[in-house]
């Protein structure tokens, strides 16, 4: 017999338009288990249990199913950094008495690598002060920067937006003849995991001419000289960056613009490289110049969800509950997958302290000797990923997303 009591499941982080896929899951298996009573959600991540900001979840079969397509965090987020255990002790004993006076002997926390940080100390805390609970993390984040795990819940789905999108812009640019520049910037802090996407598009069309990722330094000197060589040919050139690409000095190259703010982790706010290096360009060359930063729609964009993604995650998050009921604690749930002869998936799980805190980057051997695009390994790994589609329920020709007011 399994530990009595209730469950507790929180979004963190960054969102992706699976996130509430690995939610269902959770929800799913919980509630059907004959160990767990009530599942609650927290509201905005850690904060809601700081505060005691819950939710009961009770959601029929359909919502589970809505739930899946829908975009954003269900219960909501935080970029709260949990303060270090000794001094900031008040804030952890807030987290005690919440699962204490709430019963929770499940608790479950769906997020990247800072979020496991946070599954890490609480399920610690605890632990070393005699409330025991059976603590899951479940990962997710579309910068696929988590090791261990063969991938991340929710990269699939960004991947597939950005491979999609930098096809589509491909017919419109391709269609002027024209000297022409379009600079898309896309996110992913500092791995190039979902900027590499866009090497898939090559695999139809003759786009894009160059991807920079955060894995290589950017000379903007050398960024000329391809670029001059790419414009040797055709008229029109797209080029693709990632929001993190740094300067050999290790700056990054938005923050040549000005100073950029930075989140509660200390990670700064990035967002802005197309749009600087477009000046550059127009500048240095006054041809036609377009910048398209991607931003959130690369990661909220529910109508073109990877069904593979999201019959994964929705997989990981009731193996995470699953995993809980049969005793296991202080683990995030992982993926391993084979990729020949044919893609196959399996769920494992790993240390929290293992993952917390580390970010996985593009092996230097998938990206060209010249640094500017992704080679046949990289977009070998990234298919399987983005393959298959589900749709949203639609009302009145828009989707009918299931939506929690906080
Ligand atoms: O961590 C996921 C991510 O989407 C990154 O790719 C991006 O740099 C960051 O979040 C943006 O965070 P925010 O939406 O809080 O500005």
């Amino acid at each position: 017999m399994g530990v009595k009591g209730n469950a507790i499941v929180a979004q963190s982080g960054g969102m992706t338009a699976a996130i509430n896929a690995t939610l269902a899951g959770v929800y799913e298996t919980a509630a059907g288990s004959a160990d767990i009573g009530k599942v609650f959600g927290a509201l905005h991540g850690i904060e809601g249990i700081i505060n005691n900001n819950l939710v009961e979840m009770n959601l029929t079969a359909d919502e589970v199913e809505r739930l899946k397509t829908t975009p954003g965090g269900y219960l909501g987020s935080c970029r709260y950094k949990l303060p270090d255990p000794v001094s900031g002790k008040d804030v952890y004993d807030k987290i005690l008495n919440t699962l204490k006076d709430n019963d929770i002997r499940y608790f479950f926390y769906i997020g990247g690598n800072d979020s496991m940080d946070t599954a890490n100390k609480v399920s610690t805390y605890l632990r070393e002060h005699g409330h025991e609970i059976l603590a899951v993390g479940l990962p997710k984040t579309i910068d696929n920067d988590l090791p261990i795990t063969d991938h991340t819940p929710g990269f699939g789905s960004a991947a597939k937006y950005i491979a999609t999108t930098c096809s589509e812009i491909y017919l419109d640019v391709k269609s002027f003849d024209i000297p022409y520049v379009t600079i898309v910037e896309i996110m992913g802090r500092n791995a190039g995991w979902l900027t590499a996407a866009a090497a898939l598009v090559r695999e139809r069309y003759d786009s894009p001419d160059l991807i920079y990722l955060p894995e290589v330094p950017f000379d903007l000197e050398q960024f000329f000289v391809d670029l001059a060589k790419v414009r040797e040919h055709k008229p029109a050139a797209i080029v693709v960056i990632s929001e993190g690409i740094m300067t050999k000095e290790g700056q990054y190259f938005a923050e040549l613009a000005g100073d950029l703010t930075s989140d509660n982790f200390g990670h700064k706010n990035l967002g802005g490289s197309a749009s600087l290096l477009a000046s550059h360009v127009k500048e240095r060359l006054g041809c036609k110049v377009r910048a398209i930063e991607f931003s959130l729609l690369q990661r909220c964009a529910g109508h073109l969800v990877s069904a593979t993604d999201i019959n994964e995650s929705f997989a990981i998050g009731k193996a995470g509950v699953s995993a809980a009921l049969s005793g296991k604690s202080g683990i995030m749930m992982t993926y391993q997958c084979e990729r020949e002869p044919v893609y196959k998936m399996t769920i494992g799980h790993c240390a929290l302290s293992d993952v917390a805190n580390i970010e996985r980057k593009i092996p230097r051997e998938w990206i060209n000797k010249e640094g500017n695009f992704p080679t046949k390994e990289c977009n070998d790994y990234i298919r399987p990923l983005i393959q298959g589609e589900i749709h949203p329920v639609t009302k009145n020709g828009v989707p009918d997303y299931l939506y929690l007011e906080k």
